[in-house]
C-alpha cells in the first residue's frame, strides 16, 4: 500500500476524506501519534488491529474534536464525569464511560464501555472535525513497540501499512493520556499520564489509583484496562531501571557497565553524564522532560543497536508516576533499587 505523507496545514481535508472512506490516517496529538479510523466502523477498526499487529480484544480510544461530541458516543455520564470533562478536556486525558450503541463492539474490544478523549493539539482537533465522525485511535506504533512521539517514528513503523500520515513534528507530552474509569462508583486511574493524580484529586477527592499501574498483571487476572496485560513499550535492547539517589545510582551503573564489557551499553541519565564506555542519552532535568524524552530515547537506543540500557530513575511524584509506569514496562519490571 502507498502511504501518503500529508501536510499538517494544507492537507487536513484530504485526511478527513480518507477517514470518511474507511481508511487509516496517523495523526499527531499532544501525547503521542494516533492511528485513526472512523469510530462508527467495525471494518475500519479491523484494519487498525491489522496494521498494528494488535490483539483485537484491546479496545481503542474514541477521539472527539470537542466536548459536545462526547454525547454522540457515550451515555449515562455522571456529574463527577462531567466535572472531570469540564476541567481537563480538551487535554491529555481519557475517560471511560458507558458506550452508545452506535459505537461497534469491534472498536471497544467487546466491552460495553468506551474510552473518550478530546485532544488539545490543534491539528488533531481540525483533523477529527474534518473527518465528520469520531475517530477511533490507538497509538500509531507497531504493537509492543514504544509509542511514536514524532512523525519519523510513525514513518518507521507504519510506512506501507496505512493510507496516510499527517507530518506534524514532535508531541509535547510524550506519554499517552491519563485514563480514568468513570463507570465505577469510585473513579479509578487506570493509566497515569499528563493529567496527574494530584490534579485529579482536586476535582475528585475520592479518586483511586489502580493497583496494576506498577505491577505486572498475572495471566489469570482480568485487568480493567485490557492493554495493561500485553507486553508494552519494549525496545529491542534489554532495559534495566536503576532507582535511587544520585551517588548510589551512578556507582551501580558504573559497576554494571564494567560487568557488561562485551555488550553495547546505553545509559538514559537524569543526573550527570559521568559514564565512559556507554552511549548516553539525557532523560531531561525533571519528570516532565523525562516523559517527553522516554519513548524517543528507547527508539534511539534501538537505532544505535544498543544491547542493554540502564535507565536512571528517582522520583515518582506527579509526572513521575507516568514515567515510572512506562519505564517499568519497558524494562519488563527489571528494577535495581540502590
Ligand atoms: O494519549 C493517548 O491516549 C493515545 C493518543 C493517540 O490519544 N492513545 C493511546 O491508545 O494510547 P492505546 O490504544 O495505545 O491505549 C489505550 C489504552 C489501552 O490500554 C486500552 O486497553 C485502554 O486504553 N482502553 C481503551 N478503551 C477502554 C475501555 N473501554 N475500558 C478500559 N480500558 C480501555
Ligand atoms: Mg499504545
Amino acid at each position: 500500500m502507498e502511504t501518503l505523507i500529508l501536510n499538517d496545514n494544507t492537507d487536513i481535508v484530504t485526511a478527513g476524506k480518507i477517514i470518511q472512506n474507511g481508511g487509516l490516517v496517523a495523526f499527531p496529538t499532544e501525547t503521542v501519534y494516533g492511528l485513526g479510523a472512523s469510530a462508527y466502523s467495525d471494518e475500519a477498526a479491523k484494519k487498525i488491529y491489522e496494521a498494528k499487529g494488535r490483539p483485537s480484544d484491546n479496545p481503542l480510544i474514541v477521539h472527539v474534536w470537542n466536548t459536545e461530541q462526547i454525547k454522540d458516543v457515550a451515555e449515562d455520564i455522571s456529574d463527577t464525569a462531567k466535572l472531570v470533562i469540564d476541567k481537563f478536556m480538551p487535554g491529555p486525558i481519557t475517560v471511560i464511560l458507558k458506550k452508545k450503541a452506535c459505537i461497534p463492539s469491534g472498536v471497544t474490544g467487546g466491552l460495553d464501555t468506551v474510552g473518550v478523549r478530546c485532544p488539545i493539539n490543534e491539528v488533531a482537533r481540525e483533523f477529527i472535525k474534518s473527518a465528520g465522525v469520531p475517530v477511533a485511535a490507538p497509538s500509531a506504533n507497531i504493537s509492543g513497540k514504544p509509542s511514536p512521539t514524532n512523525s519519523q517514528h510513525v514513518i518507521d513503523d507504519m510506512m506501507g501499512r496505512i493510507d496516510a500520515i499527517i507530518d506534524s513534528g514532535e508531541c509535547s507530552v510524550g506519554v499517552e493520556s491519563t485514563i480514568v474509569d468513570m463507570t465505577a462508583d469510585t473513579p479509578v486511574i487506570l493509566r497515569p499520564g499528563g493529567i496527574t493524580y494530584t490534579m485529579l484529586k482536586e476535582v475528585v477527592p475520592d479518586i483511586e489509583i489502580d493497583k496494576n499501574i506498577l505491577n505486572t498483571v498475572s495471566k489469570d487476572e482480568v485487568p480493567k484496562c485490557p492493554g495493561t496485560k500485553y507486553k508494552h513499550y519494549s525496545p529491542d535492547a534489554d532495559v534495566f531501571v536503576v532507582e535511587g539517589e544520585k551517588c548510589a545510582v551512578q556507582a551501580k551503573i558504573k559497576e554494571l557497565i564494567l560487568n557488561n564489557k562485551d555488550k553495547c551499553v546505553g545509559v538514559l541519565f537524569i543526573y550527570d553524564a559521568v559514564y565512559d564506555d556507554a552511549i548516553m542519552l539525557s532523560a531531561g532535568k525533571n519528570n516532565r522532560e523525562y516523559a517527553h524524552n522516554l519513548f524517543k530515547a528507547l527508539r534511539e537506543f534501538d537505532k544505535l543497536k544498543v544491547d542493554v540500557v540502564f535507565a536512571e530513575f528517582c522520583d515518582d511524584r506527579d509526572y513521575g508516576l507516568a514515567v515510572k509506569n512506562r519505564l517499568y514496562k519497558a524494562a519488563g519490571h527489571k528494577v535495581i533499587h540502590v
